[in-house]
């Protein structure tokens, strides 16, 4: 018969176990960068009323040194408007796009500076939270502006890896284990070779973790 106490001792060490399983870890990421605007990368449409939007795919420098780091892209809708000052009051959604990763901030963009939730990330940026501080640093009255964006969040670490991607199968399951129909003859295995799709030609050059035609 078990007893109370070691009953408790083991649920004490089942929860403590998932809790370690659970865990993850964060890193924090501090990333200071330029945005550059010009009328070809945000066009100025002219347009500044209520539900009016405008979309952008800007350069990302390194605040620092200047290196390119990558390209912001997104939109902005604007939700408060005298139709007079540009872009009075918007809800913009953006993209970072690096070359190890990306992180995804939307907010309000009420003139400058303005705060932007950082709301996820993929790469080695995965699972992001934070905030960005945008600020504009310069404008050069023909429609090129620098905005700075000032970053705090925090990343899951190690990183989420991408998932395998999906690929559309244009074969048939095998009947019985074997591929018999005339149509698909050619018989495909998973790397794992546990489980096979049968194919109208060749298989892939390097089997992947589902079993796929090439
Ligand atoms: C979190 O970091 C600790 C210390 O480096 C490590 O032992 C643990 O395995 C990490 N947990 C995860 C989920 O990566
Ligand atoms: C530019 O600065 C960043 C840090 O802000 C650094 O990681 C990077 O190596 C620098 N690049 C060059 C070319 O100096
Ligand atoms: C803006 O464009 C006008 C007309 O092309 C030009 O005369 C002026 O020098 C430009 N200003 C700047 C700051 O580039």
């Amino acid at each position: 018969m078990v007893s109370t106490s070691s009953l408790l001792t083991l649920l004490v060490l089942v929860s403590c176990a998932i809790v370690a399983v659970t865990a993850q870890n964060y890193t924090e990421v501090k990333l200071q960068v330029i945005e550059t605007a010009t009328p070809t990368t945000m066009p100025d449409e002219g347009t500044y009323g209520f539900g009016d939007s405008n979309y952008f795919r800007n350069q990302l420098t390194d605040f620092r040194n200047g290196t390119i780091l990558g390209h912001s892209q997104g939109t902005c809708l604007v939700t408060a408007s005298d139709n007079i000052r540009k872009y009075c009051e918007s809800e913009c959604t953006q993209f970072f796009v690096f070359a190890a990763g990306s992180i995804s901030m939307e907010g309000q963009f009420l003139n400058t500076p303005s705060s932007l939730a950082v709301t996820g990330g993929t790469g080695i940026y995965s699972r992001a939270t934070g905030v960005c501080v945008q600020s504009t640093l310069s404008s050069d009255g023909n429609g090129t502006f620098q905005y700075g964006y000032n970053c705090e969040f925090s990343v899951l670490n190690p990183p989420i890896r991408d998932p395998i991607p999906l690929a559309l199968t244009i074969g048939a399951p095998p009947v019985n284990g074997a591929c018999s129909a005339r149509a698909y003859p050619n018989q495909c295995y998973a790397s794992d070779r546990r489980s096979s799709i049968c194919c109208p030609a060749e298989c892939p050059l390097a089997p992947t973790i589902t079993a796929v035609c090439a």
